[in-house]
């Protein structure tokens, strides 16, 4: 039986040591965090984040070999594993600002452990996503007291996504521990392959060096981003040539060097991840003298917020280039759907752009208005945050959507229709509705790489 801790109880940190939990009864885990309120919802059944299935595994362990605490200190002195899972923000200050990883919550972690830690040997898991090359940093730090534990720094990145985090940690694609090339190393990369063993094959368990480890995963988020923002640039060329984006997706897809995951175009991908990681992925190259890897995989990015502002232009110019005074409906506000996780959402930037024009914002979201609400509350105009949808399109002159939740599929649109100004029109920004049907009822339809469908 080993003490195994984790520091940070946000969307990584409580839904993996919950599955850890649920699969290794014999193990006692403890997921500590800085802020109170987390921690008291994580002891509730009103959970601080919004997942499907995760209350169901957080109420099979919680109490019986899971524990949830504010004290970080008192776990640390016995743990046998800690697991770090703080926040890797962008820097938005001084050298590297807009760029670089920030990781002054990861190194506050660091020192933490070193100053607690009572135990003759203890392994150290990098769970949050750091650039390469972190854990020799992490190293020094724990070795640069006069401690009598011996630490041994494992990288372990997670690979879930949100809204699907419990699929994920139950059938993960694989599972990567990068340990030193070291027996040592390698037996502590072992002991933690040795938790996931118990319910994930052993084949999908995938040891290799601590840096190739911490690099894959940002390559791995790099290279989703980087499909999403190929596809988001091959839509604009299907709306000047009639071609169909979602019948080339479906083509290039079916060749199975390709794939068809992640070929979906979009308003603009969003999440905490993408953007961030591939902004320090482009950081790493420009910092190891390597200015064109940097560039290439900054313009993912740039393609990204092109497609955003892509999207606003056409309500613009579809809206006859005015919006003042006019009711812009959002129909979602999280960045994707099943999850209340706003961060970096489109409809950030969307909604700003909005309000400059001085149009009347109501946001809809079934998950995600709490957050919405402080996502937008420094900017200045019109903006509403509506329970109930219905509601929320009354008066409109326009629907963006934003966020594929399925219930906006199964909406009344010709009741909807009824109740709004016309010309009735609808920006579908995921390519989400039955286009013809709305069509049918009156709506102008604008979807993303396809022809418009228009009355006006
Ligand atoms: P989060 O902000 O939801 O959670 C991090 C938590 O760490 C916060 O609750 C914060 O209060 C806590 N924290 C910070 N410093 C602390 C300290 N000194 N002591 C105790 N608690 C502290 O972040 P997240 O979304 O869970 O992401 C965590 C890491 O995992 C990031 O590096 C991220 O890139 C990576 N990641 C995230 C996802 C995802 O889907 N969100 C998926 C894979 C990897
Ligand atoms: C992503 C990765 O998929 C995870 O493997 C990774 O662990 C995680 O980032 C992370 O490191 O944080 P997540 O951001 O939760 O997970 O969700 P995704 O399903 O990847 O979606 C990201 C964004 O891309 C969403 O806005 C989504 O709507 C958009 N997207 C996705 C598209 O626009 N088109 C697609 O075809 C697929």
């Amino acid at each position: 039986m080993s003490n195994i801790l984790c520091i940070g109880a946000g969307y990584v940190g409580g839904p993996t040591m919950a599955m850890i939990a649920k699969n290794c009864p014999e193990h006692k885990i403890t997921v500590v965090d800085i802020n109170e309120d987390r921690i008291a919802r994580w002891n509730s059944d009103d959970l601080p984040i919004f997942e499907p299935g995760l209350l169901e595994v957080v109420q099979e362990a919680r109490d019986r070999n899971l524990f949830f605490q504010t004290d970080v200190a008192s776990p640390t002195t016995d743990a046998d594993i800690i697991f770090v899972s703080v926040n890797t923000p962008t820097k938005m200050f001084g050298e590297g600002a807009g760029k670089a990883a920030d990781l002054q919550y990861w190194e506050k972690t660091a020192r933490e452990i070193l100053a607690n830690c009572r135990k003759p040997n203890v392994i150290v898991v990098e769970k949050s996503t750091l650039p390469v090359r972190t854990a020799e940093a992490m190293a020094r730090i724990l070795e640069s007291g006069n401690s009598s534990t011996q630490f041994f720094v494992v990288s372990n990145p997670e690979f879930l996504a949100e809204g699907t985090a419990i699929e994920d940690l139950s059938n993960p694609d694989r599972v990567l521990i990068g340990g030193e090339q070291n027996e040592q190393g390698r037996k502590a990369a072992e002991t933690v392959a040795a938790l996931y063993a118990h319910w994930v094959p052993q084949e999908r368990l995938l040891l290799t060096s601590v840096w190739s480890s911490e690099l894959s995963k940002l390559v791995a988020n790099a290279m989703l981003a980087q499909r999403i923002s190929s596809i988001n640039s091959i839509s604009a060329l299907c709306e000047r040539t009639e071609a169909d984006i979602a019948e080339v997706s479906k083509a290039i897809g079916m060749d199975t060097r390709i794939g068809s995951k992640f070929l979906e175009a979009s308003i603009g991908f969003g999440g905490s991840c993408f953007r961030k990681d591939i902004l320090h992925l482009s950081y790493l190259c420009e910092y190891y003298g390597l200015p064109e890897v940097a560039d290439y995989w900054a313009s993912v990015v740039g393609i990204n917020e092109w497609q955003t502002d892509r999207f606003f232009q056409n309500i613009l110019h579809e809206q006859f280039n005015t919006l003042a005074g006019k009711t812009i409906s959002l129909l979602g506000f999280a960045f994707k759907q099943d999850t209340g996780d706003t961060r970096d959402s489109p409809a950030i930037p969307l909604c700003e752009k909005l309000l400059a024009e001085h149009a009347k914002v109501k946001v809809h979201d079934p998950k995600a208005l709490e957050n919405a609400r402080l996502d937008l509350k420094d900017l200045e105009g019109d903006v509403s945050f509506v329970e109930d949808v219905y509601e929320a399109v009354e008066g409109a002159h326009a629907l963006a959507l934003v966020t594929q939740w399925q219930e906006y599929r199964e909406l009344d649109f010709e009741r909807i229709f009824q109740v709004m100004a016309k010309p009735a029109f609808i920006f579908d920004g995921r390519n989400h509705l039955d286009h013809e049907k709305l069509f049918e009822i009156g709506f102008n339809v604008f979807p993303l790489g396809k022809v418009p469908l228009k009355h006006v």
